[in-house]
C-alpha cells in the first residue's frame, strides 16, 4: 500500500475534550481514525500525550507531523504492521511518552483501515486474517448505570452492565438491551427520581445501598432469556492504604471477596471486571480461584492490553478474561500480541470503548475480528456509543450472509 498523504487534526470527544484524528490517503481512497480517552485510567497504561494544560493535543499532532508523516508520505508498506514498527522505533520509549500512545494509535488504526480498504475485505475480516484470530460475533456489554469515577461516585461500582447475546442475533439482543435500558429509566425514576446521565450515557442515580442498582436492573431483565448482569468495579479507583471504600463502608481484601461472592449468588452476575486494584494480584488470584469456574473475572487496569503484563498475569492465573483497549498500549501490533497471549491461556476477550469516545466505530470491527466474547460500548444515549452498535449490526449482516 502506498500512502500519498497523511493529515492529523483535532476533534472533540464525548466530554468535549480535544482528541486526535488521522486521515490517510492512497490514490482516491481515504480513511480516518480517531482515538478515545479514559478517565479511570490504570497506572500501567501507555502515556497519553497532552499539552501543558493537560487537555490539548497540539504537541501530539506536531509530533506526528514532524517525525512520522514524512516517513509515511510517498512510501509503500507491505503490511500495516510495518507502520506500527515504524511508530515504535521512532517513539523509542517503553511507555510511548515520546509520540504519545494517543497519537500512535490514530496512525496505527488508520493504517489498518487503509490496508483493509485496499484489500477489499471488510475491516473485521482483515483484522482476523492479519492477527491470526478467528472472527466471531460478541455479546454486548451495555453499561446502563454509571457510578464510580464516571458519575461522582453516586453508586459504589463504576459500571452496572446488561450483557446481551449468546443465543440470539446481535440485532435482536441489541433491541432487547435497549428496551431494558428504557424500562430501567422508569424504574430509576420511581426509586430515585430524575437523575443525570453519566460519562458513558447510562443513568447515574444516587444509590445509598449496595443492593439498589442490582435490584433495579434485575427487575428489568428478569424473564428476558438473552439478558444477564455484570459489573466493572474499577477497584483501583476506590483503593487506599489496603482498603476498598464505597461511600461510608470500607473493606479489606477478604471482606471484599466475601461481598462479591454474595453479590454473585444473590444477583446472578456473569462477570466482574477489575474486582481488585491493579496491584492487588493476590486479590485477583483468590477471586479467580473462588469464582472463576462460574463467571468471568476480567482484568482491565490489571492487564492494560500490554503483552508483557498479560503474559505475567496469565502465568499467575490472575483472571480468566481481559479487556482489550487499543489506547492502553498504542499500536494494533501490540493489541494483537496481547490478545493472542490471553487467548492461548484460555482467557476470554472483551473489547472496550473508553469513557471519552468519538464516533469512530473501530472497536466493533476489532471485537469481531479478534473473536471477542464481548464488546463494551456504553448506553444508547450518545451517538459515540450508538455508532459502535450500528456498525456491529452491519457487521452481523456481512458475517452471516
Ligand atoms: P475509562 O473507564 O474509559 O474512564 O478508563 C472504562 C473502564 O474502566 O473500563
Ligand atoms: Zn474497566
Amino acid at each position: 500500500m502506498r500512502i500519498d498523504q497523511a493529515i492529523a487534526s483535532e476533534l472533540r470527544d464525548s466530554r468535549g475534550t480535544p482528541t486526535i484524528e488521522v486521515t490517510l490517503r492512497s490514490g482516491d481512497l481515504s480513511v480516518r481514525a480517531s482515538v478515545p480517552s479514559g478517565k479511570s485510567t490504570g497506572a500501567k497504561e501507555a502515556h497519553e500525550k497532552r499539552d501543558q494544560d493537560g487537555k490539548g493535543v497540539n504537541d501530539a499532532i506536531r509530533g506526528l507531523r514532524e517525525s512520522i508523516f514524512p516517513r509515511l508520505e510517498g512510501e509503500r508498506f507491505a503490511f500495516p504492521n510495518d507502520i506500527d514498527h515504524l511508530l515504535l522505533s521512532v517513539d523509542g520509549t517503553p511507555d510511548k511518552s515520546h509520540l504519545g500512545a494517543n497519537a500512535m494509535l490514530a496512525v496505527s488504526v488508520a493504517g489498518t483501515k487503509l490496508a483493509a480498504a485496499l484489500s477489499g475485505l471488510p475491516l473485521w475480516k482483515f483484522i482476523g486474517t492479519h492477527s491470526g484470530a478467528t472472527p466471531a460475533l460478541p455479546r454486548l456489554y451495555m453499561n446502563v448505570l454509571n457510578g464510580g469515577a464516571h458519575a461522582q461516585f453516586h453508586s459504589p461500582f463504576q459500571e452496572y452492565i446488561i450483557v446481551a447475546g449468546g443465543s440470539e442475533t446481535l440485532a435482536h439482543s441489541y433491541e432487547a438491551a435497549v428496551r431494558a435500558f428504557w424500562k430501567l429509566g422508569d424504574v430509576v425514576k420511581r426509586e430515585v427520581g430524575d437523575v443525570p446521565l453519566g460519562d458513558e450515557g447510562g443513568y447515574a442515580p444516587m444509590c445509598d445501598t449496595l443492593d439498589l442498582p442490582f435490584k433495579m436492573i434485575r427487575e428489568v431483565i428478569d424473564g428476558q432469556g438473552d439478558l444477564a448482569l455484570a459489573i466493572d468495579a474499577a477497584a483501583s479507583e476506590i483503593f487506599l492504604d489496603g482498603f476498598y471504600t464505597f461511600g461510608k463502608e470500607s473493606y479489606d481484601r477478604n471482606e471484599l471477596l466475601a461481598l462479591y461472592q454474595g453479590l454473585v449468588q444473590k444477583f446472578n452476575l456473569v462477570s466482574i471486571e477489575d474486582p481488585f486494584a491493579e496491584d492487588d494480584v493476590q486479590g485477583f488470584q483468590e477471586i479467580t480461584r473462588l469464582l472463576g469456574k462460574d463467571i468471568l473475572i476480567v482484568g482491565d487496569d490489571l492487564t492494560a492490553t500490554n503483552p508483557n503484563i498479560v503474559s505475567a498475569m496469565t502465568d499467575t492465573r490472575a483472571a480468566n478474561a481481559m479487556i482489550v483497549k487499543p489506547n492502553q498500549i498504542g499500536t494494533l501490533l501490540e493489541v494483537y500480541r496481547a490478545a493472542g497471549i490471553a487467548k492461548n491461556a484460555g482467557w476470554e476477550l472483551i473489547a472496550s470503548h473508553r469513557s471519552g469516545e468519538t464516533e469512530d466505530s473501530f472497536i466493533a470491527d476489532l471485537a469481531v475480528g479478534l473473536g471477542c466474547y464481548g464488546v463494551k460500548a456504553g448506553a444508547p444515549t450518545q451517538k459515540e456509543r450508538v455508532a459502535k452498535y450500528d456498525r456491529l449490526i452491519e457487521i452481523e449482516k456481512e458475517f452471516l450472509y
